[in-house]
């Protein structure tokens, strides 16, 4: 198999912390058919895209009330706008780490294989993974408010809301908005991957926002080996596994190191 991340991609990075992989854990990945990742924004952390908790987050700095739900775009559709043409610029100018490009890697370990995310930045799929559950929708996206018609890569006008040319609805960005359902079939597919994995991933969230946080419950809980990747303590940390308190861009290049090693075993 050809890797994106070499043993040569780790012996450069420039902050080289060792990841131990314990026994348990190789265990459970020689007999793993089912492997399920969930990130969230710490996995873009690396990359440059702000989290949303926490110092410096997001929603330190911005009121989800003002900018994240239906009612805010109804009452001030430009100022909506405004804050996602920024989010998208922002996101427009920074690339995948090394953290996502370990992810299209270990997708080839293992037979059945999903990426369900939380982040909307499109980071994963740039940088080549197949099969990821969007969540939360994908700010690179836009749909019509009535009829839900996609537009991919609309260009936004800003001082004009643009307008669906079948209903000539409102368009928005296609992210999910505090309040609004998740996109009912992504995440009935994430349920039931969770829900039958071997060994579940849980990275790079916070482990806070519902329905997402449950899918870690609900992996341990039907068997999974639970593992979390933050380098902070989250309500899931206790909970896990493995709580490994690093970075993801550290975390992930070293396990596709280990995980070659131990399928040619
Ligand atoms: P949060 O901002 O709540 O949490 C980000 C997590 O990433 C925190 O627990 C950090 O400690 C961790 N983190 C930061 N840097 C990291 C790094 N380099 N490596 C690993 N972890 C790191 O983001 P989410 O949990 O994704 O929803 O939040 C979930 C949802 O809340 C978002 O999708 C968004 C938000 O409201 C919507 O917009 C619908």
């Amino acid at each position: 198999m050809h890797l994106r991340i070499s043993a040569i991609h780790i012996m450069f990075m420039e902050v080289m912390e060792n990841i131990s992989f314990s026994e348990r854990f190789i265990e459970r990945v020689k007999s793993a058919t089912t492997v399920g990742v969930l990130t969230g924004a710490g996995m873009s952390a690396p990359s440059g895209v702000p989290t949303f908790r926490g110092k410096d987050g997001l929603w330190d700095k911005f009121n989800p009330q003002e900018l994240a739900n239906v009612d805010a775009f109804l009452n001030n559709p430009e100022l909506v706008w405004e804050w996602y043409n920024w989010r998208r610029e922002l996101i427009r100018k920074v690339k995948p780490n090394l953290g996502h490009y370990a992810l299209v890697d270990v997708e080839g370990f293992f037979p059945d294989f999903a990426l369900i995310t939380q982040n909307v930045d499109n980071l994963h799929q740039l940088a080549g993974s197949r099969k990821v559950l969007e969540l939360h929708g994908n700010i690179m996206r836009n749909k019509c408010l009535d009829c839900s018609r996609l537009f991919e890569n609309e260009h936004i006008d800003q001082d004009n809301i643009p307008r669906c040319p079948d209903c000539n609805g409102m368009i928005r960005p296609d992210v999910v908005w505090f309040g609004e359902l998740l996109p009912q079939d992504v995440i009935r597919e994430a349920q039931e991957f969770s829900a039958s994995a071997d060994i579940f991933f849980a990275v790079g969230t916070s482990s806070t926002v519902e329905p997402a946080a449950s899918l870690s419950y609900m992996a341990k809980g039907n068997g999974a080996y639970l593992i979390e990747i933050n380098p902070e303590k989250t309500p899931l940390s206790d909970y896990a596994d493995e709580s490994i308190q690093t970075s993801v861009d550290l975390y992930l290049p070293q396990l596709v190191v280990e995980l070659d090693k131990i399928m040619k075993r």
